[in-house]
């Protein structure tokens, strides 16, 4: 991934934590204690956020987020919530002072603009906020089943920057990078392993624009990931892309870690099967992979659909773990109470 940390610094108005030089992981938790002492004393002042609302800091309504996978105890954020809900965090303290969480998204930096690589402490705070907390808690629609891990520091990232606002981002497993801490396998092919775009700017090609630069990135692997299982959101996307750029149809792969090719899906097939009931005239309701996968394969050879897919696997890997859902042990969003 191309690094693009050459950011001007010339702020007109007062920089957001992103903005700020924070040198290492530790300077996050740096005052916490007296800050928290001060808290049980009944010394700290309420906070105002933005739309105006009073919130009082209390030991009730103060958490901690855990904030690296890999890191040890120290690293966490201190998060307040409202004292009505544990869900609701309303700002998080980041050098010394109590930032609304919209605030932690934002920059004044006008150079920080477009995919930008996760680099800094800060930007990785800003990645933090967008997986765990916005797409965690906040944006998260009822009944989903879809968490992403807490990034170690090892993970690449790139965030989406438009008009002065973090507004998505994606990740990748590096090809040979560690796929855990347990088994030793590393990864067999560069995997993008999560894609995010914040509510309010779906819909306008950023997921496209994502993918692209994924693919784009790449230009020497023959094969590339994306993590099982795709999202019913991220089939569309992977539709459209692979509609548009026909070259990466025999590219593109749904995989499992660690991605050989007994755990690769070609996406391209894989969505042509998916659509193939109607191409038959079958019910719309028809459940995916309803044609056997023998007959879909003819039929598919005799439309030319597998012409582009010369190695693609057939094999249906879909009874295997899942990746990630519901993995909230692994995740950061669990508030720990920061008086205990
Ligand atoms: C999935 C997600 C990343 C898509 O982001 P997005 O920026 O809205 O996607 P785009 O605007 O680039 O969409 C491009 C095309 O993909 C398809 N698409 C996007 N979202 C879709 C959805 N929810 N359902 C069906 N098709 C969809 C459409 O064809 C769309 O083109 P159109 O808007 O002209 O119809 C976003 O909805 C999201 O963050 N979801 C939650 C997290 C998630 O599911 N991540 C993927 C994990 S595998």
């Amino acid at each position: 991934m191309e690094s693009n940390s050459k950011l001007e610094n010339s702020f007109k108005v007062k920089p957001y934590p992103v903005d700020l030089h924070v040198r290492h992981y530790d300077e996050l938790s740096t005052g916490y204690d007296e800050y928290l002492s001060s808290v049980k004393s009944g010394g700290a002042l309420p906070i105002i956020l933005p739309h105006g609302e009073k919130v009082e800091v209390t030991c009730e309504n103060i958490g901690r987020l855990a904030f690296l996978r890999d890191a040890d105890l120290s690293h966490f954020i201190l998060a307040l919530h409202t004292p009505e809900d544990e869900t609701q965090v309303v700002a998080v303290y980041l050098q010394g002072e109590w930032w609304p969480v919209g605030d932690v998204l934002k920059t004044s930096n006008k150079s920080r603009r477009g995919l930008v690589l996760v680099e800094s402490v800060m930007e990785r705070v800003v990645l933090f906020m967008l997986s765990q907390v916005i797409f965690g808690i906040l944006e998260r629609p009822l009944g989903e089943d879809l968490y992403f891990s807490v990034y170690s520091m090892r993970e690449h990232g790139k965030i989406l920057w438009q008009n002065g606002e973090a507004v998505g981002f994606y990740t990748v497993k590096k090809k040979g990078s560690l796929c855990d801490s347990c088994t030793g396998q590393s990864y067999q092919l560069p995997v993008l392993d999560s894609v995010f775009v914040r509510s309010h700017w779906r819909r306008t090609g950023l997921a496209l624009q994502m993918l692209e630069d994924f693919c784009s990135s790449q230009p020497s692997e023959a094969v590339l990931g994306i993590s099982f299982p795709l999202s019913p959101g991220m089939y569309g996307v992977c539709k459209k892309f692979l509609g548009i750029h026909e070259e990466e149809r025999g590219r593109l792969y749904e995989v499992e870690a660690p991605g050989g090719w007994a755990q690769r899906r070609n996406v391209w097939l894989n969505i042509q099967l998916r659509d193939f009931p109607k191409h038959c005239g079958n019910s719309e309701q028809s459940p995916p992979y309803s044609c056997s996968q023998e007959r879909s394969e003819a039929n598919l050879e005799e439309e030319g659909i597998l012409q582009q897919c010369e190695s693609v696997s057939l094999k249906d890997t879909s009874s295997s773990g899942k990746k990630r859902p519901a993995d909230q042990t692994n995740t950061g969003t669990n508030l720990k109470k920061a008086r205990t």
